[in-house]
């Protein structure tokens, strides 16, 4: 009997080198929480909570989680709700990029060594969800993702806002001096007015759809907003859904498999979805060993069109996308570009899940397969001197007028250098110069901030300049919107191509081509390569140093090296 897989309570026991004294030394501090016997005898389902009072988007998480709980007890299972650390995004320094590989450590031994039969995953927030799926896959117990949902838009003097699109829309319009401090202080209490992540389709929405799409979470997920009663029953049905996993396991790497990655990356392009996906897909596929290259995603991209309107790119916001019919209405116009043979997380296929799906799509939010929104995928995948292990454009919220050209380089060697003088008067910049940001990369010291869209210099946004070329090997808000060349690799800080860059050195973009060149003869950039050395001073101790030390380039997902599956 000894050799039967333990269940509930009695998986892994804390270690007193007697097995018996373990488990009722546990059921005996399990009663001391008021638990009956019968409930002690269930499958445990893990709640993995991440609210937190830095987190506004998690706010409505015990609502949340109580619904949960209820699905689970209503099934017969045994809720055990656990905190692991929460990110919320615009309250971490120096970014929260730098924490989601530390969250989700935490996800994967919490959930590993606590004894749970499945776990429902309570994310929302930018880097909650890719981290919760990384630490999940990893620790392959039977896992459901529940989405935080998103924001509702606010009316505001006869336009609707959400965060955060509209957010830097102002912001740019308040630099350009179009906007007072009165006028900026009245809209700061009117972006994010509900619980819930940024209601545009940034990086949290994006991340929810992936999740959708990868078949982790149950149909509809994504976009139900925060604030509506379905998310609650949603959450009540993936505890219930989670006891019937404890019973029939699906696992992480039964889902997250090549072909739901590629789903999943087709989703991505046809919601015109965050750049920071990209490194979040890639470090959860790295999880269960599936390796997307870059230019992988060029052929996806230029197969997929853009069937979604939703800011940044479009009009909409995500409360739209769930009244037009949500993820599902995308996946069924993409069909026949899908897989429809994955196993998600109920242990349907995914074909037989939009086959259950209703037939309703608004088209004026979800666009039909024959006349998208934009005739190809969002994202491009940029190589060539300047990056030789690849760059990434969001071309569906760029200006096509500034895909093809080249321009010179003004040069700034770091985020302080940025802060310091990209408003000086002095700066000697035109519209048609291409902006250059050194050392802002995973081993920058920065841990690769959203610093990528630069902002316009205040004397050509004061003049009416909307947008430029804008390079950098750091990363870009989700919910920004610009010609902005991103995630450049090898990244300055250990000395590639983008380092060597100076001021008036002349770059070539051409998105046509997928390239991005230095022109620079090589024994100039030899001569400056001898000369480089790297920043300092590196991190001495700690987090800190762990994540210089092990995380990777953007084209493996910036996760660390040892937690990836080989
Ligand atoms: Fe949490 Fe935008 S701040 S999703």
């Amino acid at each position: 009997m000894d050799n039967e897989p333990k269940r509930g309570l009695a998986r892994g026991l804390t270690n007193y080198g007697d097995a018996g004294f373990s488990l009722y030394l546990r059921r005996s501090f399990a009663k001391s929480m008021g638990y009956s016997g019968e409930l002690l005898g269930r499958p445990v389902v893990g709640i993995c909570d991440t609210r937190s009072g830095f987190n506004n988007c998690h706010r409505h998480f015990p609502e949340l989680i109580e619904a949960v709980k209820r699905g689970v007890l209503a099934a017969g299972g045994l809720p055990l709700d656990f905190p692991t650390i929460s990110l919320g995004e615009v309250f971490l320094n120096p970014t929260s990029m730098m924490f989601r590989n530390l969250m989700a450590m935490d996800v994967e031994e919490m959930i590993r060594a606590q004894p749970m039969d499945a776990v429902v995953l309570v994310g929302g927030c930018d880097k909650t969800v890719p981290a919760q799926l990384m630490g999940a896959a990893s620790a392959d117990v039977p896992a459901v993702q529940l989405l935080a949902g998103p924001m509702m838009p606010t009316s505001f003097r006869g336009e609707r806002l959400g965060a955060c699109t509209d957010c830097r829309r102002f912001w740019a319009m308040f630099r350009a001096g179009k906007v007072d401090q009165a006028g900026i202080d009245e809209v700061e209490g009117n972006l994010a007015t509900t619980a819930g992540t940024c209601g545009v389709m940034g990086t949290a929405s994006t991340m929810a759809s992936i999740a959708e799409a990868l078949g982790m979470s149950l149909a509809g997920n994504a976009a139900i907003p925060a604030v509506h009663s379905d998310r609650l029953r949603a959450a009540e049905a993936s505890g219930r859904l989670a006891v019937q996993l404890a019973a029939t396991p699906v696992r992480p790497s039964q889902v997250i498999t090549q072909k739901s990655v590629e789903n999943a990356l087709r989703v991505l392009l046809a919601i015109g979805g965050s750049t920071n996906a990209i490194v979040h897909l890639t470090a959860i596929a790295g999880r269960v060993g599936v390796a997307i290259p870059l230019d992988s995603l060029n052929a996806l991209s230029d197969s997929t069109p853009v069937l979604v309107d939703l800011k940044p790119t479009g009009q909409h916001y995500m409360s739209d996308l769930f009244s037009a019919g949500g993820v599902g209405a995308v996946m069924r116009e993409l069909k026949p570009l899908l897989h429809l043979d994955c196993l998600t997380v109920t242990g349907e296929t995914l074909g037989e899940r939009l086959e259950k799906d209703t037939a309703w799509v608004d088209r004026a939010v979800v666009r039909s397969f024959s006349e998208p929104y934009q005739k190809q995928g969002g994202l491009v995948a940029l190589f060539g001197s300047l990056a030789p292990n690849g760059a990434i454009l969001k071309r569906s919220a760029a200006d096509p007028k500034l895909f093809e050209r080249e321009g010179r380089a003004v040069v700034f060697s770091s985020l302080d250098d940025l802060a310091a003088r990209i408003d000086a008067p002095e700066l000697d910049v035109t519209p048609e110069d291409f902006l250059v940001l050194q050392n802002a990369g995973p081993k920058s010291g920065y841990a690769m901030p959203e610093a990528g869209y630069l902002p316009i210099p205040a004397r050509l946004a004061r003049a009416g300049v909307k947008d430029m070329v804008r390079i950098s090997d750091a990363r870009m808000s989700g919910t920004a919107f610009g010609t902005i060349v991103l995630h450049v690799s090898p990244e300055s800080a250990i000395g590639g191509p983008l380092a060597l860059v100076r001021n008036g050195d002349r770059i070539r973009l051409s998105v046509r081509a997928r390239s991005i060149e230095l022109d620079v003869p090589q024994d100039e950039l030899a001569r400056r390569r001898a000369a480089w050395h790297a920043p300092s001073p590196q991190p001495q101790r700690g987090y800190a140093r762990l994540f210089h030390q092990h995380v990777m380039q953007a084209e493996h997902g910036c996760d660390f090296d040892f937690l990836r599956k080989f």
